[in-house]
């Protein structure tokens, strides 16, 4: 049966990121330029209403999982609202955000009240003065006391921490450590490039080379099944909490499972985190005389332009793409 979110390759999309915002409270190097972005005028980005009215087309066509990204999608003054609205969406069986983490302890009590239903919190560094190197800006400690509130609220974090060869290499046996006592997802990510990231071959670390630095402290550290759909390759050792998983992105690519659209806080539908071709539905929505109908028309047309996988390692790293903070990952 034909359905406008299924593409040319037979992959069905379920699965939703909407970026909240361009905006975030940290500043950290591999997602933006130093320079910054350039704010677009507050009437450029989606209001409030148009985010729950795409979001509710989105799902009647079959998305069964929204995602809210960024920039810092906490940094949304009505995000709270946002959450509880879309869980008020039948069809809509799970809402998560991805998060710097920085004002979970502020906020988290009333985004699970409005029935968040998972959290990932990126943090890349186990240690206060490289957070604040990589980050620009002071919050180390608020971060972990966001992750201890998410696990006390019953919350299993998934924890993102992207690996950077001279920054962080040395923290990996670490970062499985924290995984002993805490029941926390915590997913190494390989390094990518997007625009203004100063991204080099040199500073990749691969999945395998991961593996290999884990199994030696860890010889019995273990792969356990994945979900059908899920970016990570999963593991634990043996009596630890937690568990360790992988997004392998450069060198093992995942687009034949991928069930992904995303939206950005400027409207456009971009079906491919390294795609190009955006169509704003922004400007479609806009225009008095839309239907709904050709709203999902063109939101299929766009799904049926999606190309069978991004293009190779080397060709990424030449590729113009938006920065990572205009995208949410
Ligand atoms: P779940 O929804 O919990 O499965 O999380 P996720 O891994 O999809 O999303 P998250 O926002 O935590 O992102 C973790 C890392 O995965 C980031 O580096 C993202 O850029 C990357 N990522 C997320 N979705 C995709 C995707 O569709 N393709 C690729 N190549 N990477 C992705
Ligand atoms: N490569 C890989 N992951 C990245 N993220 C941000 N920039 C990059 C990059 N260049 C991660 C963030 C966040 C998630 C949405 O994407 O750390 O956890
Ligand atoms: Fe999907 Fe594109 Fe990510 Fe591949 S790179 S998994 S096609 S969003």
């Amino acid at each position: 049966k034909y359905s406008p979110l299924t593409d040319t390759f037979g992959r069905h999309h379920t699965y939703l990121r909407i970026s909240l915002t361009e905006r975030c409270n940290l500043r950290c190097d591999y997602c933006m330029p130093a320079e910054g972005v350039p704010l677009q005028p507050k009437q450029n980005l989606l209001t409030t209403e148009e985010i729950l009215r795409l979001a509710r087309i989105f799902v009647e066509q079959g998305v069964r999982k929204i995602r809210l990204t960024g920039g810092e999608p906490t940094v949304r003054r009505d995000i709270v609202e946002i959450v509880a609205q879309m869980k008020a969406l039948p069809q809509l069986e799970q809402v998560g955000i991805t998060t710097n983490g920085l004002v979970l302890t502020r906020l988290l009590p009333s985004l699970q009240r409005a029935g968040l239903d998972s959290l990932n919190i990126s943090l890349d560094t186990l240690k206060r003065d490289r957070f604040e190197k990589i980050t620009r800006r002071k919050g180390w400690e608020r971060v972990i006391a966001g992750i201890d509130l998410a696990v006390q609220l019953g919350y299993t974090p998934k924890v993102n921490c992207v690996l950077m060869r001279d920054f962080n290499e040395d923290e990996i046996c670490d970062f499985v450590e924290f995984t002993k006592d805490r029941p926390v997802d915590v997913r190494f990510i390989e390094y990518m490039p997007f625009s203004g990231n100063k991204w080099h071959t040199e500073r990749l670390i691969s999945y395998k080379d991961t593996l290999q630095a884990i199994r030696e402290r860890w010889p019995d550290f273990q792969a356990l099944p994945n979900g059908p759909n899920d970016t990570s390759k999963a593991y634990a050792v043996p009596g630890f909490k937690g568990q360790v998983g992988f997004i392998t992105s450069m060198t093992e690519h995942f687009c034949g499972t991928c069930n992904r659209l995303r939206l950005t806080a400027d409207g456009n539908i971009k079906v491919c985190l390294f795609g190009n071709k955006e169509f704003s539905l922004r400007d479609a929505m806009r225009r008095e005389d839309i239907t709904e109908e050709q709203l999902v028309d063109f939101i299929g047309a766009a799904v049926q332009r999606k190309k069978r996988q991004h293009a190779g390692m080397l060709n990424l790293s030449q590729m113009e793409n938006r920065p990572m903070i205009l995208i949410g990952g």
